[in-house]
Formats: C-alpha cells, structure tokens, sequence
C-alpha cells in the first residue's frame, strides 16, 4: 500500500473515530475527494506483464499499486479461473494443446486442462510458463503483495450461480472477513442481475456496476450498487457530478471509477472530472498524471 493511501485511510478512519463503517468504497471515495483518483492495475499491470496472470499482479506492486482489476471464470468442472476472454485462443497455446477443441472456451475445459496452458509466451519469452490462475491463487497473490481486487464477475450470464461461487471462493480464502470487505475488496460486473446478486447475498461487500446508465437511470442502480463503472469515451464532468450527487447502496456517495485510462492525457481529463478511481494498463502512467 502506497503512502499516500495510508496517509488518506489513516486521517479517514481518525475522522470517524474508528465507530463508523469504512467501507473500501469510502476509503477510495476519500482518496477521489481529497488526493488523486485511485488506481487500479487492470487486468494487472497488464503493459507490462501477461494479463490476468500473477506476474502481473506482482508487476503492479512492483510499481507500487495498490488496487488490481481482475476477471473471474468457471470451468467445466466448477472451478474459478481468471482469464478474460470466454474462449482461450488469444492469451494461450490452447490451439496448439488441445487443436480438436475449437472453440476453446474457458466453459469446455477442466481446471486441470486449463492449468496445462502457457498464458505467458503470447506476451513474451521471458514470461514462458506463465499459468492461468485459478480465483484462489491469485487471491494469495494479492494477499501475499497486501494489495486491493477489483473483481469482475466476466460473462455472469455463461456462468449461472457464479456470484455463490466466487463469494464462496473468498469466504474460503478469508477475503469476506471483516478487514476485507471494508478495505479491500469491491466486486463488479457488466451484468446488472450479477451485481444485484452479490449485493443480495452479501449486503455488506462494496459493488460496482459497469456501464453508463442513463442519468435518469441512476437512482435504480444505487439500490444496488456503490459505483458506477463507465469506459472514459463515455464520460463527462457532469455524469460524474450526476453519479456523486447520488448515494450508493452503502448510504455513501455513489462512485465513478473509469476504464481503461492507458495514457497521461486522458488520465488528467478525467480526473479533471472528478472520478474517484481510473482503471488502466499502465498505472505508472497514470499515477504520475494524477498524483
Ligand atoms: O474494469 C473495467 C474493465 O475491465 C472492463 O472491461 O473488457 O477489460 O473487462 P474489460
Ligand atoms: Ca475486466
């Protein structure tokens, strides 16, 4: 965790006297108001390493990162992977493992399959061997590097009942325990049913919903949801304004973090708009554009 997080968290939780609930989303919320957006390592620091690998969790905290973004799969035999395409052509050799298995879809593969494949050569040599993390590897990672998971529930309508699973997953692994939910874990999806489930089975675990709903829309999601998670080319200072005017399903201000920022440009635009936290490939880059 950076010094500046702490720094943030640390005066935060001084101000609520420790009775209050902080919730990771408050604690992003203080760092959107008072300090630069937070920064999320998408898919990892996936310039820099093989996305949705551990090597990339461990290049963002290389850099320093705090927060990783991730997305979360089911195998054929009920396992929890983190690739995120639904097939595996583009980031294995699955084509060349298994050539009859076209279309390769991560739903037609056992774990045991899938952990047979090099998820690194793609990216570069140096990354050869590389694997497709199962959900209860990578939280290890980030647990062992101390960081934040952004968790995105990827394709939830291929995956029904994968919200049980994956809070399953992090029940196991200690991620639901007090500590967690309050400072470092947020889950998202495309999928707003995904996101009303979680929301429904664990009230108290801090969600996003990823998209641009329509501004009259927005009180809708704000049962549900304690952000609201659009691409940049959709945003401006006055949806972000409309989003925070609102309060989450947490009673919070409802929140706004953006994806994916990769250059210092268009990182200092939005955070010009106010964005609490900015998802990105590169989040050196946009660290320094918004520190
Ligand atoms: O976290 C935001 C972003 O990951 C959503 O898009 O396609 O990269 O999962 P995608
Ligand atoms: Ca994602």
């Amino acid at each position: 965790m950076s010094v500046r997080t702490v720094t943030v968290s640390t005066t935060v939780a001084a101000l609520l006297g420790g009775s209050g609930l902080l919730l990771a989303a408050s604690q992003t919320q203080a760092a959107g108001t008072h300090d630069a957006p937070v920064v999320f390592a998408h898919r990892g620091a996936s310039a820099y390493a093989p996305e949705n690998t551990l090597a990339a969790v461990d290049a963002a905290d290389d850099l320093g990162i705090d927060w990783v973004e991730n997305d979360v799969q089911r195998t054929r035999d009920g396992v929890l992977v983190v690739m995120h395409d639904t097939n595996l052509k583009r980031t294995t050799d699955v084509e060349e493992l298994f050539p009859e298995r076209a279309p390769w879809a991560v739903k037609d593969f056992t774990a045991a399959e899938i952990a047979r494949l090099d998820a690194g050569s793609w990216f570069g040599a140096q990354f050869a061997g590389a694997r497709v993390p199962t959900l209860e590897q990578y939280l290890h990672q980030v647990e062992r590097n101390h960081q934040g998971l952004l968790l995105e529930i990827k394709s939830p309508e291929t995956y029904p009942g994968i919200e049980k699973d994956t809070l399953q997953v992090l029940q196991n692994e200690g991620w639901l325990n007090r500590h967690h939910v309050k400072h470092k874990l947020i889950i998202q999806s495309f999928g707003a049913e995904s996101v009303k489930a979680v929301h429904a089975q664990r009230p108290d675990v801090v969600t996003g919903f990823l998209g641009t709903p329509a501004v009259a829309d927005l009180p809708s999601y704000a049962a549900f949801t304690d952000q609201i998670n659009p691409s940049h080319g959709t945003l401006s200072a006055d949806y972000v304004a409309a989003v925070q005017e609102l309060k989450g399903a947490h009673g919070k201000p409802l929140q706004v973090n953006t994806w994916t920022v990769n250059d210092a440009a268009t990182a200092a635009k939005v955070a010009g708009f106010g964005v609490d936290g900015i998802i990105t490939n590169n989040p050196d880059v946009v660290r320094d554009a918004t520190g």
